[in-house]
């Protein structure tokens, strides 16, 4: 599919199919929740680096490219959402 992300360049392929059920661009994402500890990040595990994936969503999600200091502030939150390991 390559209806999308021509205006926002997503930096990502559209590999397997994660624009969603039947190009509905609805699909379920993590949640943060121990997301410090769960890398690599996004549906195909291509950043390794939080603050990377912070400074991606900042850019392609919110519109705004966060400065280091703001990516390190928004990590420092999400280290708050620390908590035990859930085994699946
Ligand atoms: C400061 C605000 C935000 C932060 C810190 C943030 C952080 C993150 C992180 C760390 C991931 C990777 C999750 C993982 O791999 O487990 C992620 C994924 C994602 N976020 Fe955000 N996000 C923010 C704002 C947004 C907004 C505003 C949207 C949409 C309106 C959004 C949509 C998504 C989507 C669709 C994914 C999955 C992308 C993929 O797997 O390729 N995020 N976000």
């Amino acid at each position: 599919m390559d209806c999308c992300f021509k205006e926002s360049p997503f930096p990502f392929e559209n590999k397997g199919g994660f624009l969603g059920h039947d190009g509905s661009l609805r699909f379920r994402v993590p949640i943060l929740r121990n997301i410090t500890k769960t890398a690599p990040y996004f549906h195909n595990g291509a950043v390794d680096k939080l603050e990377e994936a912070v400074g991606i969503m900042s850019k392609y999600q919110i519109g705004d490219e966060f400065t280091p200091k703001q990516i390190d502030d928004v990590v420092a939150f999400l280290k708050t959402l620390e908590g035990e390991l859930v085994e699946y």
